[in-house]
């Protein structure tokens, strides 16, 4: 439970804010490289609570820019992309990708006016499908050598989705791994493993055991984590019988992104990023370790669930998430079918807007949960104190932030903390292009 005050600490992210300074302290997705493909690459992204648009240049170079033209405040998201840059189209101002004023054409001849003007602007780097942009104080930090950026892009496959609520309530559900065992339960084992959305539809490697009969039969399971480098390793630990131990291995790295096993091959890392206190979009890196991924029958599979240009979930509370009581009776736990973002969807989306976290009353299984918030907020704390980020990355030191490391798997139940290590190593092994955490 945190003090009302404590609630509004950790999910006010506008410019100022506490909780929103330390956030721009990181690499933030901003958009999906696809949404710059097409006739017009300009999209309008709102983030932390500040309207801007991506654009990309003729010269190919990406701009992240506020939407307000610094000379009268019209919208640039009407601009005209010529000329290497954009263009407002009330007086003709031109700006490049990086916010300088190039052009003022009714100024006259000569005039050093467009000198003295700048579009507000962000540094932005194109990783794996994702735009990421700087939007914090002073110079960016180094990019970790996590999987998910240094995977070739031909192992990987980004998607977005929007989220009707705060950031922090959608984090805090990467990070609570005892709601597997009844919010994404089902009542039958599948084996349809590749299709998206049927997470845990697959049997854990060597054992062949079905995740989802694991996640079904065993729901109380023991939560660990430690802290790391780069945030929180956690532990959901089912013990099968005498001589086996169920390990699944989630990460969260701080301060909003979580990482997942989503079969033996790959793994999901998940970005919760603020478009204002109210609603968010979850970014999300699919990283294959051995197979290339078929990018077109992944997207394909997710317009499914998502509708463009917005990326609004076609289940939704308009709708009722789709919810079919006799289904729930027979087929899944929660009745709003058998694509696990769904009910995440549900889950977070029913916490209201802004979960009021002065009314819930947590248990030991969300002692996660209870460790992220600590450590929250003693980053906005010493941030705002002039202290670097947690997890800040200097040029370098690169290789210190790898993996990290996210696997379901069977151990042997006295010595599961090696067992696990090995398996995910042994893994990696097998793959071109992970290098050891
Ligand atoms: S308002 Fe944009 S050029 Fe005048
Ligand atoms: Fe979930």
């Amino acid at each position: 439970m945190l003090s009302s005050e404590q609630n509004e600490l950790v999910t006010r992210t506008n410019s100022g804010t506490g909780c929103g300074e330390l956030m721009r302290r990181y690499w933030q997705p901003a958009a999906l490289v696809e949404e710059l493909e097409g006739a017009r690459p300009l999209k309008q992204a709102r983030l932390f609570g500040e309207d801007l648009i991506v654009f990309r240049g003729e010269d190919g170079q990406i701009g992240l820019v506020g939407n307000k033209c610094p000379h009268r405040g019209a919208e640039l998201c009407y601009g005209r992309l010529e000329d290497g840059g954009l263009r407002c189209p009330f007086h003709g101002w031109l700006f490049g990708p990086d916010g300088v004023c190039r052009e003022q054409p009714a100024e006259p001849a000569g005039s050093n006016f467009h000198t003295k003007v700048q579009l507000k602007s962000y540094p932005c780097r194109e990783i794996n499908g994702i735009i990421f942009a700087y939007m914090g104080d002073g110079d960016a930090p180094e990019l970790p050598e996590f999987d998910c950026f240094v995977a070739p892009n031909s192992h990987s496959f980004a998607f977005k989705g929007f989220v009707d609520c705060n950031w922090l309530q959608l984090l805090e559900v990467g990070i609570d791994p005892s709601h597997a065992s009844f919010l994404h339960r089902f009542f039958e084992d599948g084996e349809t493993e590749q299709d998206y959305g049927r997470q845990f539809r697959f049997r854990t490697e060597d054992d062949g055991i079905p995740v989802t009969k694991v996640l079904r039969e065993f729901d109380c399971p023991e939560i660990e984590f430690e802290e790391t480098e780069y945030g929180l390793r956690i532990f959901a630990l089912r013990r099968l019988d005498e001589a086996q131990m169920h390990v699944r291995v989630t990460n969260m790295i701080f301060p909003n992104v979580a990482v997942i096993p989503m079969s033996n091959d790959m793994m999901l890392t998940q970005w919760h990023v603020p478009i204002d206190d109210e609603h968010s979009f979850w970014y999300a890196i699919f990283t294959s370790f051995n197979d290339q991924v078929d990018k077109d029958a992944m997207r394909e599979d997710r317009l499914k669930l998502y509708t463009l240009p917005d990326y609004k979930p076609r289940r939704n509370k308009a709708n009722d998430y789709g919810y079919d009581a006799r289904e729930q009776k027979s087929k899944t736990y929660t009745g709003l079918g058998e694509d696990i973002n769904v009910h995440d969807q549900w889950a977070v989306e029913s916490l209201g807007q802004i979960q009021d976290r002065s009314q819930e009353h947590l248990g030991t299984s969300d002692k996660a949960i209870i460790a992220n918030r600590r450590i929250l907020m003693k980053a906005i704390e010493d941030v705002r104190g002039g202290a670097k980020p947690p997890g800040w990355v200097v040029e370098g030191d690169e290789h210190l932030f790898r993996g990290p490391i996210s696997i379901d798997t069977v151990a042997p139940a006295n010595e599961w903390r090696r067992s696990w290590m090995e398996r995910a190593q042994s893994r990696r092994a097998k793959s071109e292009w992970a290098a050891e955490p």
